[in-house]
């Protein structure tokens, strides 16, 4: 899949809204990923069994994540690289399982759906689903 110009702008519009609230959206998405997707709890022991989009930890790393979606958003043109160390650390070191990136975009997408209602016409969802797919697909990149 590859993202046109029209896609690449949409993309920046809505992440021009949304970069001053990556800890609020990201935490929020993370949040109800672990709430709605247990199975995802796994990678994050450590942090407690009782985790949702108020737990500061969650919170916290929720911002972190969507630092590196801002990246991502930034490369647009060359997710591959910009993901590059990203994917190895996902692939080696946390061994999270790839398709668990498509539930954390699912999450992502439907926070920036609840965020922004007036800017999320059909046109923007596609875009940004499609940038989300492609940001999922260059974290898969190294795992073999
Ligand atoms: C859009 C997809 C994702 C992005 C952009 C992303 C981004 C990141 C970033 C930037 C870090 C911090 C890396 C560092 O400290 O150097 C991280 C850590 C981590 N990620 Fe992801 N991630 C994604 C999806 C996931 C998913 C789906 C899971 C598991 C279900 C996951 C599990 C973890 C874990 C366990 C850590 C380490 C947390 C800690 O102990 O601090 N990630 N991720």
């Amino acid at each position: 899949m590859s993202l046109s110009a029209k896609d690449k702008s949409l993309v920046k519009g809505l992440w021009a809204k949304a970069e001053g609230r990556v800890v609020d959206i990201g935490g929020e998405a993370l949040g109800r990923m672990l709430v709605s997707y247990p199975q995802t709890k796994t990678y994050f022991a450590e942090w407690g069994t009782d985790l949702n989009a108020q737990t500061p930890k969650v919170r916290h790393h929720g911002g972190v994540i969507m630092g590196a979606v801002g990246m991502g958003v930034k490369y647009i043109d060359n997710l591959t690289d910009a993901m590059s160390s990203l994917s190895e650390l996902h692939a080696f070191t946390l061994r999270v399982d790839p398709s668990n990136f498509k539930i954390l975009a699912h999450n992502i997408i439907l926070v920036m759906a609840m965020y922004y209602p007036k800017d999320f016409t059909a046109e923007v969802h596609v875009s940004f689903d499609k940038f989300l797919s492609c940001l999922a697909w260059a974290l898969s990149e190294k795992y073999r």
